[in-house]
């Protein structure tokens, strides 16, 4: 891993789409509906990803970090029959091929993406595809489903039909203090239902907050919402679960003030106004 990558050369387009070689089964994962956070088979999937041989590992050409789409081969006999394939696509993102950045520590992004998702799980939001960390080619890292693109949805029809989804990814950036929320980060796959991916700047104790959503600035946050946060924030065994997973993974402050920023987003109620100068993600979209 000694190439120097351009960061932000490209979008997402159709020249980065992954050749789907095995099922992806985040086409089978929730509706807006239903968020549960979970495909059917989500016991067997986490099983699959952290524990299925890797049988083709190709880097991935663009992204700021080293990425690898990989064949993962589900175990044999592991499986109760509700996966139907013998391979599922994934994402690797070793620990060795992340990018030093001066404000986040070394090595630590994997386990930020790894924290986001568990946060996402812990609050029903079930928009980022199941994600393990475990060993790989290139040593220990995330990997994560892949999810198989809608090519015609651009931001503007996500705007239009993804309204609620969008306002509950605008909310898990506020809170997890995402740095990076490129459009190239939430994808729609070919079911329907939109994803985010790349959480690997979260969690810092100063607010970094870079997104391109800006549409709900100074809005209400939807009582619904606001209610699931409520739930997480006003519920001591809940806090303490959370603070228990994501403390594996996370620092103590980082824990604090991800729950003080919890507590600002149910107290406050509505989504802050943003700053054109701070709030924008770097480099490309
Ligand atoms: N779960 C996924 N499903 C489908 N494609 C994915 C997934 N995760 C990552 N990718 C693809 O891999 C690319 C790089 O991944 P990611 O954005 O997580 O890495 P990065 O190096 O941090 O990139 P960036 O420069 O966008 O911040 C994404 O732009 C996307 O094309
Ligand atoms: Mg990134």
């Amino acid at each position: 891993m000694s190439r120097q990558r351009a960061r932000g050369a490209g979008s997402r387009s159709s020249s980065r789409r992954i050749v789907r070689v095995a099922r992806t089964p985040t086409g089978d994962g929730p509706t807006d509906a239903d968020r549960s956070g979970e495909p059917a088979d989500h016991v067997d999937l986490t099983n699959v990803l952290a524990t299925g041989e890797i049988v083709a590992c190709k880097e991935l050409p663009w992204g700021s970090n080293y990425s690898f789409a990989v064949i993962v081969r589900v175990p044999d006999g592991s499986i109760d029959g509700s996966i139907g394939g013998r391979a599922v696509t994934a994402i690797y993102k070793p620990r060795r091929g992340e990018a030093p950045l001066w404000d986040f520590p070394a090595g630590t992004l994997y386990r930020r993406e790894y924290a986001s998702y568990l946060l996402t799980r812990s609050l029903g939001w079930g928009f980022i595809p199941l994600t393990v960390v475990r060993e790989g080619p290139y040593g220990t890292g995330t990997i994560q489903l892949y999810v198989d693109p809608d090519e015609e949805a651009d931001f503007e029809l996500l705007r239009r039909e993804h309204r609620a989804d969008l306002q509950r990814i605008a909310l898990f950036d506020l809170i997890a203090n995402n740095a990076d929320r490129k459009i190239s980060h939430l994808i729609r796959d070919r079911a329907g239902h939109l994803w985010g991916i790349d959480h690997g700047l979260t969690f810092h104790v100063v607010p970094k907050l870079r997104t391109a959503i800006w549409d709900f600035c100074g809005e209400p946050i939807p009582p619904p919402l606001r209610l699931e946060l409520d739930g997480l924030h006003r519920d001591p065994a809940r806090v303490a679960e959370l603070r228990q997973t994501l403390g594996e993974h996370l620092e103590m402050e980082e824990l604090d003030a991800l729950l003080d920023r919890v507590a600002q987003a149910v107290e406050s109620g509505v989504y802050p106004p943003l700053d054109p100068y701070r709030n924008y993600p770097r480099g490309w979209w």
